[in-house]
């Protein structure tokens, strides 16, 4: 693209020429830093208000990242006589904590944050312990579910909290009505499944 400059009817009008070749390997600064929020976003938050809840967001949505991914790699390794009902509940809530993700990145945006984004991003930056790659028996599969809807809820009860306190309604609506909730009923749902009881006769 080149710029150049005409007179018509006395006026200089700029006009820009465009080419119909691909522009590939393309590289420029970043238009918004990671570490940095907007200064000014006309939602009556101020800047270190929204800083606040993007840096808790972002801590929320990569452990919701992970807690997802936990969800995927346990619907597809599990195994065993209740194989069919846990890979049906567990790709249930992997899809439900996928909507989870969706939201926490578009608020943290809406504030005028930046949004983790990429697996490595979100490998270097969870709470939640990293699983091994083997596969493993379904009681130790949602041991591991439940440790990590633990460590989400207890984030997301103090991050509210502070949202609360700071005037952030939006992000601690999110917070409770979304994340909290969503969690606090897929931990009833698994955790029921690690209580011993007789299959055929008491
Ligand atoms: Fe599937």
């Amino acid at each position: 693209m080149s710029t150049k400059s005409k007179h018509e009817g006395g006026a200089v009008v700029a006009e820009r020429e465009y080419s119909s070749e691909l522009q590939l390997r393309q590289k420029a600064v970043p238009t918004q830093r990671f570490s940095e929020v907007r200064k000014r976003v006309p939602i009556a938050l101020d800047e270190e208000k929204r800083q606040k809840s993007v840096d808790a967001l972002n801590q929320v949505l990569v452990d919701t990242i992970t807690l997802r991914d936990l969800y995927k790699k346990h619907h597809w390794q599990v195994s065993g006589p209740t194989f069919y009902q846990l890979h049906l509940l567990f790709d249930k809530h992997a899809e439900e904590q996928s909507e989870l993700v969706d939201q926490l990145a578009e608020r943290i945006m809406a504030l005028g944050g930046v949004s983790y984004a990429m697996a490595h991003d979100i490998a270097e930056n969870t709470r939640i312990p990293r699983p091994p790659k083997d596969r493993e028996e379904p009681p130790v599969q949602i041991s591991r579910l439940l440790e990590a809807h633990e460590i989400v809820l207890q984030e997301a009860h103090a991050f509210a909290k502070d949202a609360s306190d700071t005037g952030d309604d939006g992000t601690n609506d999110l917070l409770v009505s979304d994340v909290i909730r969503t969690n606090e009923q897929q931990v009833w749902f698994v955790s029921e499944h690690v209580v011993e009881m007789p299959l055929a006769k008491a």
